[in-house]
């Protein structure tokens, strides 16, 4: 019953219309998300809280193109026990249907391009994933990479939109993941380029790097929800840094992997991203979390 209404009413035949209550008409949270359609906004707030529209998604698709990467040897071992830290899990089909539990009850955001190793060139993927099996797998997000500047630059944005309009029609949305070449310079110039694409694409959110100098005006940029990559391994305190500064300066949270799974202290570092993105916890009160949590797991006092 609605907070405004004494719960009297026009009773009549033991039926209450709330007649003096108009209809609730909510607005969607989510930047740039309004507009959309049920299943798709119910399916963006299972990646998004819906108390603070952010995210700390835990990326541990690396093997798609890069096979075994360190810290991801074994998923079943390893990642598994994360997962209840996470609020959403990225993950190829692979994975997730050899090394994840299928009671695990985070939202999968689905590795859908691929089609490259890290033998060849990066950007030379395509769509790898059938719509009707992320259905099956009860996707709520698809994942593409798109390549803005790369040589398959082309390929890769049409990647995007075959995704896009094939989870439109099943009402999943798609994240964009801004791949950069290692020729290309990860500055606002860029990543404001290469996001807004993606949005205007029809991305529902986009996954980037985050960068020092006017990030800000890279996420004011792009009218869909933005997450940061956390990149290759950084010490600890660096990488809530980065953390904290993309969420205070327009992200909507992470989609960490390597910064979380390859630390000393998974299970620590990820509460620790955790009280960054929805504690606005600052970054050292954030490291002090990390330290205690990891002496905690070292004296054995939890798993
Ligand atoms: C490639 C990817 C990665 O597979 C991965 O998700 C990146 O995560 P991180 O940089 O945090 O390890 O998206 O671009």
């Amino acid at each position: 019953m609605p907070d405004n209404h004494d719960g009297q009413g026009d009773v009549q035949d033991g039926k209450n219309f709330y007649l003096d209550v108009p209809q609730i008409c909510s607005v969607f949270p989510l930047k740039g998300s309004n507009a959309l359609d049920w299943g798709m906004k119910n399916r963006l707030a299972r990646v998004f809280s819906p108390q603070d529209g952010r995210t700390v998604m835990l990326a541990v698709d690396h093997g798609y193109f890069q096979g075994p990467t360190t810290g991801l040897e074994r998923i079943d071992v390893i990642i598994t026990p994360l997962v209840t830290f996470a609020d959403a899990l990225m993950i190829t089909r692979g994975a997730l249907r050899s090394s994840i539990p299928p009671e695990m009850a985070k939202p999968v955001v689905l590795r859908a391009s691929g089609g490259q190793s890290i033998l060849k060139e990066l950007s030379h993927e395509r769509i790898a994933v059938d719509i009707e099996d992320a259905v099956r797998l009860n996707a709520s997000a698809l994942a593409v990479q798109v390549y803005i500047g790369g040589v398959h630059e082309h390929e890769s944005i049409g990647n995007l939109a075959d995704m896009v309009n094939a989870g439109n029609r099943h009402g999943i949305p798609t994240m964009a993941v801004t791949g950069v070449g290692k020729e290309l310079a990860r500055d606002a110039k860029y990543l404001g380029l290469a996001t807004r694409i993606c949005a205007e694409l029809g991305a529902h959110f986009v996954k980037t790097y985050y960068c020092e100098a006017n990030f800000a005006r890279v996420a004011a940029g792009c009218p869909v929800p933005l997450v940061i990559a956390g990149g290759k391994k950084l010490p600890e305190p660096a990488a809530l840094e980065m953390a904290w500064r993309a969420v205070n300066e327009g992200a909507a949270g992470v989609d960490m992997g390597r910064n979380i799974f390859q630390c000393e202290a998974p299970l620590a570092m990820i509460q620790a991203v955790r009280a960054v993105v929805h504690g606005d916890e600052t970054p050292g009160k954030a490291h002090d979390l990390y330290l205690s949590l990891k002496s905690m797991q070292e004296r054995g006092q939890y798993a």
